[in-house]
């Protein structure tokens, strides 16, 4: 035990090998099973995506269409499972929710819970990349009353994602751009090596919980502003600096001088010590979907003048700090509608493939042992125990 080394927030300390994501955080290089995440983003669709990150190839067009077919007839959900989505205040956080009815799932389908069993685990992936849109459809739902769709296995993945999210029924178009975008967002959320989300799901996974107990606890670990709480966070601050006329030097100077711990939302990265290649694409998407919308959005202008003083700064430029992921996501989410408080069940839903995909390698994996970090003592030594009336 002499031997314990201390790394807090496992700075320099690897959990477990895997095959799944390769980031290089100095050259800003992310690739999922050693496709680079543009081509990705540009030419692949988020189940394919997804497909890959969990079976480690590419489909072919018949592999993706059997899988397609199988995740769409589970879309559904128990008629009983959705009293849940009503028994929550309407204005309680949507991640909350989240994050219950995905551990929910366990008491439904209890015939897919042991990990160890491959078919099992098969099953409960399928379900799982089934339920999660329309649970989250549901809960966007909630909190303004209107009716709840039943999903459509003839639409695609993410427009029957997007159709219960907003649609009135006989009221069902939703614009392909849409459609186009937020799949595009989801293949950039869909994974990122082991983050303080994804090393929840292996950690609680490693006791043998099962997957809807360890993907329910990464949901957990998202809702944080440090985490995938950051898209919120960020519209949040932008708002804020929007309210107070727009000025953002004097914002930046708060930043700068750490006042009240005030950070720039959206900037930074533990890994990335370079420009985050998704916040490359996200600032370009952000454009041409608010180009698209029509939408002018004053927040964008805010948000670009934030990163260019960040850019040309020497507080930023010393810590290597770019705009990440988060920075510019809740711009376009905004701008197709979606409240802010679901921003980051959206960041869920794309990053449940690489959840999937790294419990699956956990689980399959003869080195995987159960997480049971080691700690350095502090406190008292060994202390005499004293009756409380000579306290
Ligand atoms: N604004 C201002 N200063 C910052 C920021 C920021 N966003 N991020 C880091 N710093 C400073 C920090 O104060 C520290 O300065 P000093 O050396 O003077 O003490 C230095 O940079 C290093 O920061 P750190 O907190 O030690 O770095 P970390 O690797 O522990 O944290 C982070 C990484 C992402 C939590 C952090 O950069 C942050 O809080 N960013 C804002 C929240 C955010 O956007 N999170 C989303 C992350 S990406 C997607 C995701 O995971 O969801």
């Amino acid at each position: 035990t002499g031997l314990v080394t201390l790394d807090p927030g496992f700075m320099n300390t690897a959990s477990t090998e895997s095959a799944i994501t390769y980031i290089d955080g100095d050259e800003g290089i992310l690739r999922y099973r050693g496709y680079p995440i543009d081509q990705l983003a540009k030419n692949s669709s988020f189940l394919e995506t997804a497909y890959l990150l969990i079976y480690g190839e590419l489909p072919d067009e018949e592999t993706l269409d059997a899988v397609t077919r199988r995740i769409k007839r589970h879309t559904i959900l128990h008629e009983d499972f959705k009293e849940f989505f009503t028994a929550f205040p309407r204005n309680g956080h949507p991640m909350a929710v989240l994050q219950a009815g995905i551990s929910a799932l366990a008491t439904y389908y209890q015939h897919t819970l042991d990990p160890k069993d491959p078919h099992q685990l098969e099953t409960a992936t399928v379900l799982l990349m089934a339920k999660v849109p329309t649970m989250i459809a549901y809960i966007a739902k909630r909190a303004t009353g209107l009716p709840l769709l039943y999903p459509d296995a003839s639409k695609s993945y993410v427009e029957d994602f997007l159709r219960m999210t907003f649609a009135l029924p006989y009221q069902e178009d939703v614009d392909p751009a849409l459609v186009k975008a937020l799949d595009m967002l989801l293949i950039l959320h869909a994974d990122h090596e082991q983050n303080c989300s994804t090393s929840t799901v292996r950690m609680v996974g490693s006791s043998h919980a099962n997957i809807y107990a360890s993907i329910a606890a990464g949901v957990g670990a998202l809702s944080g502003p440090l985490h995938g709480g950051a898209n919120e966070a960020v519209l949040d601050m932008l708002g804020k600096i929007q309210a107070e006329g727009g000025g953002v030097d004097d914002f930046m100077r708060r930043v700068k001088d750490k006042e009240d711990g005030v950070r720039l939302m959206g900037f930074g990265h533990r890994v990335y010590k370079h420009y985050d290649p998704r916040a490359a694409i996200v600032k370009e998407a952000a454009h041409e979907v608010l180009g698209k919308l029509g939408k002018s959005d004053e927040l964008l202008e805010i948000a670009m003048g934030l990163e260019e003083i960040a850019l040309n700064d020497d507080y930023f430029v010393e810590r290597k700090l770019y705009p990440n992921v988060d920075f510019y996501t809740g711009l376009i989410y905004k701008a197709m509608g979606f409240p802010t408080q679901m921003f980051t069940p959206l960041f869920a839903l794309g990053r449940l493939p690489g959840w999937i995909a790294q419990y699956r390698e956990m689980i399959t994996d003869p080195a995987t042992k159960i997480g049971r970090p080691r700690q350095v003592y502090i406190g008292e030594t060994e202390r005499q125990y004293t009756d409380i009336s000579e306290r």
